[in-house]
């Protein structure tokens, strides 16, 4: 993953959108996501003592915790990397529900070892479960060390396991609430403890969101867009009603799109409680000024 350049090494992973599959990873379940181009890149150059700094960001800030514990676990399996100087640059939007907290770290991982895109990814989710204390499952660092551009992941989270799916031919968009967050600070470790138990609301939601992911398979195979966007719809409605993890501001953006000519589907992207919302428009259409009003944190058109 990591690629020589003089003598220091560069690496980058992208973010992710889910387009169907969400908060049914941590549960074994089966998720839909797709690597977008925003991406982190680090270039590593050993030598030194660390020096970790990454543009736009305070020295030494929380963030760096999420590359300290990469830098940790590789230790731990023998693959101790040299200490040396740490860049960071990132075009991927942080707590907007895109997994930039992955990206950096299956970036970090990519620069420092020569492990392979799986093997990447499970050590970055430990890193997030044991360092950071998320108990997050496998999605976004799976997404990120694996995706491949273009196509739809099918990351079986109980298997696991994966394979990707050509996207149909259609345009995306994120729309940011403007309302950041990060993953530790919400309930999510809470929410996935009541979906443990099959009689909670929690529960229901993966239950019926692991429906809605193998029809979306079938939709998607057969290229039926729109029959896939309404799937969308359902799985916010019930992230808001039984997962409990939406707010007014992302239900308000999702009921504004329903009404737009040629948006086929928008539910919101990532854990909730914040974030943005991810739209699937038909091919060729393109979301207008007027839509962009529904927000004052500019759109995203994903490539
Ligand atoms: C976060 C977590 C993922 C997943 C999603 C919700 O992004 O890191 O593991 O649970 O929330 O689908």
């Amino acid at each position: 993953m990591g690629e020589l350049s003089g003598t220091s090494r560069v690496a980058s992973a992208p973010g992710r959108v889910t387009l169907l599959g969400e908060h049914v990873d941590h549960q074994g379940g089966t998720a839909l996501p797709l690597a977008i181009h925003m991406r982190t890149t680090v270039e590593y150059t050993p030598g030194g003592d660390w020096a970790i700094s990454s543009e736009g960001h305070e020295a030494g800030g929380p963030w760096t915790r999420h590359v300290e514990g990469v830098i940790e676990l590789l230790s731990e399996q023998g693959i101790a990397p040299k200490p040396g100087k740490l860049e960071v640059r990132s075009t991927i939007p942080e707590g907007a529900g895109l997994a930039s907290s992955a990206a950096l770290q299956v970036a970090v991982a990519g620069a420092l070892s020569d492990l392979p895109p799986w093997e990447l990814a499970l050590l970055c989710q430990r890193a997030e479960n044991e360092r950071i204390g998320v108990p997050c499952g496998l999605l976004d660092q799976a997404t990120s060390a694996c995706a491949i551009q273009g196509n739809v992941m099918v990351l079986d989270c109980g298997a696991p396991g994966f394979f990707h799916l050509p996207l149909p031919p259609c345009e995306l968009y994120f729309f940011p609430s403007g309302i950041e967050r990060s993953l530790a600070d919400t309930p999510y470790a809470e929410r996935l403890e009541e979906a443990r138990d099959p009689a909670s609301l929690a529960a229901r939601h993966v239950a019926s969101e692991s429906m809605r992911v193998e029809d979306g398979v079938r939709l998607l195979e057969a290229g039926d867009l729109a029959g896939f966007g309404q799937l969308m719809y359902a799985s916010h409605a019930s992230l808001r009603d039984n997962y409990r993890c939406s707010l007014p501001e992302l239900d308000n953006i999702v009921e504004g799109l329903a009404a737009v000519t040629g948006v086929l589907g928008a539910r919101l992207v990532g854990a909730g409680w914040g974030g943005g919302v991810l739209v699937l428009v038909e091919p060729g259409e393109q979301l207008d000024a007027g839509v962009r009003l529904l927000t004052d944190d500019g759109l995203y058109r994903l490539e």
